[in-house]
């Protein structure tokens, strides 16, 4: 697995990307240009050459072993956990194909996983909170975050090392096409030699963060063609509930049916066609997917986070059931959050370790979830176990899924995902959704279901 790793040549792949990105930079900004007065041409122009220039600079720092700890036996760089690279196991949207990605061996934390899978890095730019317990506000915040620990080798203590090693690395850099330094001039007018190490932190951080919020799904998808091409609309209008959507949605496929003017673009087949309609449907005894009140459209996430009983499961894997329901967890006003204990994969030798996802990070203050009158004890209870809603564009490229990679196919999450919503109906999934037990699918759902997901690809290859 080491020589694997090491064998990727991200930084040629990385570059597809970038070129891609800057092209349509160029493009968009050519159009309309003609009647633009010569000096404006001119700024625009000196502004695209700074946006293709902090581009270029944070794809670059993305893809650097040099920031990782020397202390570990495994150089890692963003881009060894977050590929976009097309090897002999395919090609993969940012994300990295392991369970749960790998980290350097080091003496005092010796575990070779991280504690979670590597979601796709697509639309990270539009997400209010980052990571599947949503430990971070901001990419800036996470670049920092990550930069100075576990996924680059560094153990908690040892950030300003990992600055230090980051500011020596930047101000030694002689490459070929540019140094560090003529490109963070470049892209910022930044002069990394007398901006000093927390600044030049900062300008590290905005470099990457700004590359990330490049990385959008196309919407060129067969589903997207099927929504244009039937004249259907593309989200929820502002104010209106997921659910009137859907609504709107079903009837307006069912009226273009009726008068046999229903349109399936290439890609999108009768079973596809099958699984949206149990996607969107919210009602009824049985047949009922209730998926969209959390994966909405466009993204196919609502960004918020949800209790589906991921962690409980895998808890009682390990410890038997029930396991989870009688795990001790401590009251509001005892909580010391974020837990280590409370953020890791349950193992036998570690007994009470479990992934609570979002109760590490739930505001008591002013998290947007808090409902009134609920005290802060009912508020962290109902924060257990929930995680970040992902996306579900791509999911093609980012096996295995959920936030513990447990699930190798579509199909094996999809029936892990019926078992709990039959389970959450009688009361067995600790603080489960209310949303979950409105899941009414069976087995015969589940091809459609993941026929449908797959019209939500888009071709990785096509610039
Ligand atoms: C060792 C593998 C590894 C490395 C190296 C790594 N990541 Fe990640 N990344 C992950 C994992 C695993 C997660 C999920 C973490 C979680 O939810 O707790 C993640 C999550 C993220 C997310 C949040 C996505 C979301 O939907 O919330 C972003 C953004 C991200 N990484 C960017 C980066 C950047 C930028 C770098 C380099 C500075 C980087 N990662 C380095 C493995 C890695
Ligand atoms: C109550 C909100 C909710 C509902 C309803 C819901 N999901 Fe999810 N879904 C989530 C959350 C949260 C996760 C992440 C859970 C985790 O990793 O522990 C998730 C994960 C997934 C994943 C794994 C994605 C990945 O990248 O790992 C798939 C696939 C998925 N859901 C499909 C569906 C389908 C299909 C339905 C309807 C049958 C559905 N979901 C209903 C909230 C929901």
């Amino acid at each position: 697995m080491i020589a694997y790793i090491r064998s990727l040549d991200p930084r040629r792949l990385i570059k597809c990307s970038v070129l891609g990105v800057a092209l349509t930079l160029t493009l968009a900004s050519l159009a309309g240009r003609a009647q633009e007065p010569r000096q404006e041409r001119h700024r625009q122009e000196g502004q695209d050459k700074k946006n293709q220039a902090a581009i270029s600079l944070g794809a670059r720092l993305f893809q650097d072993e040099r920031f990782s700890t020397p202390k570990g036996d495994l150089p890692a760089s963003c881009s060894h956990c977050h590929m976009f690279d097309e090897s002999g196991q395919g090609i993969r949207a940012h994300a990295d194909f392991l369970n749960r990605s790998w980290v350097s061996y080091r003496a005092q934390d010796p575990r070779r996983e991280e504690s979670r899978n590597s979601p796709t890095l697509f639309d990270v730019g539009k997400m209010a909170r980052l990571h599947f317990d949503g430990e971070f506000g901001s990419l800036e915040e996470l670049v920092k975050g990550t930069l100075s620990g576990r996924p680059m080798g560094w153990l908690p203590g040892e950030q300003q090392d990992a600055f230090n090693q980051i500011q020596r690395v930047i101000l030694a850099d002689k490459a070929p096409d540019g140094s560090y330094r003529d490109q963070f001039k470049q892209a910022y007018g930044v002069n990394v030699e007398s901006a000093g190490r927390d600044a030049l932190m900062d300008w590290v951080a905005k470099a990457i963060a700004d590359f990330t919020r490049t990385l959008n799904a196309k919407r060129t998808t067969p589903y997207d063609k099927f929504i244009e091409g039937n004249g259907l609309a593309v989200e929820p209008q502002s104010g209106e509930d997921v659910n009137s959507y859907s609504k709107r949605l079903l009837d307006g496929i069912a009226a273009l049916e009726t008068s046999g003017k229903l349109k399936l673009p290439a890609g999108f087949d009768q079973p596809a066609l099958a699984g949206l309609k149990l996607f969107f449907s919210y009602e009824g005894p049985s047949h009922v997917g209730n998926c969209a009140v959390c994966h909405a459209p466009p993204l196919f996430t609502d960004f918020s986070f949800h209790n589906t009983g991921v962690s409980q499961s895998e808890y009682d894997a390990v410890h038997g059931e029930g396991g989870f329901a009688a795990l001790e967890i401590p009251k509001a006003s005892k909580a010391a959050r974020p837990a280590p204990q409370f953020r890791d994969a349950p193992s036998k030798r570690r007994l009470g370790v479990a992934d609570l996802g979002h109760w590490n990070f739930a505001n008591l203050e002013n998290s947007p979830l808090r409902r009134v009158n609920e005290t802060n004890d009912q508020f962290l209870d109902r924060m257990i176990g929930t995680f970040k809603t992902p996306t579900l564009r791509n999911l093609a490229f980012t096996n295995p899924y959920m936030h513990n990679g447990a699930f190798a196919s579509l199909e094996d999450a999809l029936a892990e995902l019926a078992r709990l919503a039959q389970l959450s109906r009688g009361g067995l999934i600790r603080q489960g959704d209310p949303e979950l037990a409105n899941i009414r699918i069976s087995e015969e759902d589940i091809a459609p279901l993941a026929a449908f997901l797959n019209t939500l690809n888009q071709d990785l290859k096509q610039k």
